[in-house]
């Protein structure tokens, strides 16, 4: 089947072009760095560099596709890009769509990237296309990104408090997509994505500190003060209340619940925090 796979270089992009690679699927590989997806080289990947604005781009690369799975950054426009995309798909008369959602996506949500998400679910459902959306917690990855820190200094921090999360491993995100890629079984509904398990970052510093043998700590910065470091930090205004919103729904327990839609979807268990730390964290933090 021919696929396009869009923010193909992304976290969860990259590894659902590995994984329909893997499975024969033509995959249609679409971001805007050429050499990055070039990178991906897999066979029956075929690189499409090419931006969201780029109507004519995002035309051709819809030509042929059976199945679109639309993967847009978080970012103020992605609804529009969603939009863009969406439209092209319904010119090229491509069968389904296949979303990256987010967790608990509705237009009265606590943050701007939740009520975006209900947006462009609400357009999708509308187009009549055939479709599913997936709605991942919080990615146990984001932890990728304070590595540096927890290297340096023995700490990290977020703005989620002490609110437990049930934290998923990008990785079966991507496994996810790529069942609801080959399956119209989960099609004409919004599956939550989670973990096995709801944890609090202040539980995973402990379960890291065991695992490497020596101490990392959680320390909580508040949703107000997470937002003005980024402003200062030059992120800018929407990043920065991103961060401050996520932090305080998280704070209050929005992301603390389990759903088995996982190993549903793949017939595999969802992969534990020890798993992502033990592949991806653990070997950064030991270099
Ligand atoms: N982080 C979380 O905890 C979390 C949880 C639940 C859901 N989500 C959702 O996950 C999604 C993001 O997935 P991800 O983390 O895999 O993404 P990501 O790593 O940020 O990757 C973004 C991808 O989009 C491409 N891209 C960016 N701007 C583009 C443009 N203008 N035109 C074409 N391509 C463009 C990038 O490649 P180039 O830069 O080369 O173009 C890259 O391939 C968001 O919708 C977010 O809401 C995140």
């Amino acid at each position: 089947m021919t696929v396009l796979v869009t923010g193909a270089t992304g976290t969860i992009g990259s590894e659902l072009v590995r994984l329909l690679s893997g499975n024969g699927h033509l995959v249609r590989a679409f971001s805007r760095s050429a050499e990055k997806i070039s990178a991906l080289s897999l066979p029956g990947v075929e690189a499409f560099p090419g931006n969201f604005a780029e109507e004519d781009r995002l035309k051709a690369a819809h030509e042929g596709v059976e199945v679109l799975v639309l993967i847009t950054p978080s970012a103020p426009d992605a609804a529009d890009h969603a939009r863009a995309c969406i439209y092209a798909a319904r010119l090229a008369g491509v069968r389904k769509v296949v979303r990256l959602s987010a967790i608990k996506a509705e237009t009265g949500g606590p943050t701007e990237n939740t009520r975006l998400h209900a947006l462009t679910e609400a357009e999708i459902r509308e187009s009549g296309m055939e479709h599913v959306f997936l709605r991942p917690n919080f990615f146990m990855q984001n932890l990728i990104m304070v590595a540096e820190t927890i290297k340096a200094k023995g700490t990290f921090s977020f703005a989620n408090g002490d609110g437990r999360t049930g934290l998923i491993d990008t990785r079966d995100v991507a496994l996810c997509l790529r069942h609801c890629v080959e399956s119209d079984r989960w099609n004409g509904a919004a599956h939550e994505l989670t973990g096995p398990e709801a944890i609090s970052l202040q539980e995973a510093a402990e379960r890291l500190s065991a695992l490497l043998g020596k101490p990392v700590r959680y320390d909580p910065v508040r949703p107000q003060d997470a937002h003005d470091f980024a402003l200062t930090s030059g992120w800018g205004p929407w990043l920065a209340a991103l961060l401050r919103d996520y932090g305080a729904a998280y704070s209050s327990g929005w992301g603390d619940f389990v759903t088995g839609h996982v190993e549903k979807i793949t017939g595999q268990p969802a992969r534990r925090f020890e798993d992502f730390a033990e592949d991806l964290l653990l070997p950064v933090l030991r270099t």
